[in-house]
């Protein structure tokens, strides 16, 4: 498979249970996780999730996905054990974002994925977890708007969270996002620095919207819309 130089190649899944027979590619501690879900939808979604991941590491590794080897941080977060790419997963309901690139050109990435919906807790929710200036931005607008711009803000630090790898205890509060529709999507400060980490941020679908987050910004980024044939 090929890939551009320093460039991020992103996958979109709107439907991962359409891709049915990935049970065998799961090792046996995924399947132990498979099988803890209460429900039947996550079950049939993660092991779908988790193939088509492996499937298109090994495409672009070359190797079998059966051969795919993740490793975690002490966060969860996956990587692969050995070769020169790094990757990320975010998923909304069915659908799914991977997005793959090298550490050597764009460092380690984060994606984050959400479906848009109302969110008549945006602004409680802002002012517990973003930084003053975020809730204030926010407080600034109503409605569509504002649920609009909240989704901005969340996808942008979440992918960045992802990118470090330490989840939420990062502190979603220790750095702030634009978030307005006019406004190029960025990460204004970290600890009240100015920073160099890159953000993307693009909708796959009118429903949902996404961010990538990679330390190096990269010299593209390539969609690739996967759909089962029906
Ligand atoms: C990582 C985290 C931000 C994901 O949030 P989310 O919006 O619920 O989920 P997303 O769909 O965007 O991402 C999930 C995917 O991200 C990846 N992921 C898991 N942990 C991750 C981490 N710490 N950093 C980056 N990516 C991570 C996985 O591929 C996961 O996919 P899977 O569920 O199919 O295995 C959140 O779960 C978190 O903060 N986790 C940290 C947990 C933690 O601190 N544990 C401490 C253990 S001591």
């Amino acid at each position: 498979m090929g890939h551009a130089p320093g460039g991020v190649d992103v996958w979109w899944f709107e439907d991962v249970t359409a891709f049915v027979g990935t049970d065998d590619l799961l090792t046996p501690e995924e399947s132990s996780r498979a099988a803890s879900f209460a429900f039947e939808q996550d079950r049939r979604r993660f092991v779908a999730r988790r193939g088509l991941v492996k499937c298109l590491l090994a495409a672009q590794l070359g190797c079998e996905p059966t051969e795919v080897v993740l490793g975690f941080n002490a966060y969860g977060k996956p990587s692969l054990e050995t070769g020169p790419y790094v990757f990320n997963t975010s998923s909304s309901g069915n659908s799914l974002l991977l997005a793959i690139g090298r550490r050597s050109e764009v460092g380690d990435i984060g994606v984050d994925l959400e479906t848009m919906r109302p969110m008549p807790d945006a602004l409680l929710i802002a002012q517990n977890f973003f930084t003053h200036d975020e809730a204030a931005e926010l407080g600034s607008l109503t409605g569509d708007e504002r649920d609009q711009a909240f989704f901005n803000c969340w996808t942008r630090k979440e992918a960045l969270i992802k990118a470090v790898g330490s989840g939420v205890s990062f502190g979603l509060d220790r750095f702030s996002v634009t978030m307005l529709p006019q406004e190029s999507a960025r990460i204004r400060q970290v600890d009240g620095r100015p920073t160099t980490w890159h953000l993307n941020a693009w909708s796959p679908s009118p429903q949902h919207i996404a961010a990538l987050a990679t330390p190096i910004e990269p010299t593209e980024v390539r969609m690739h819309q996967i759909a089962v044939a029906t």
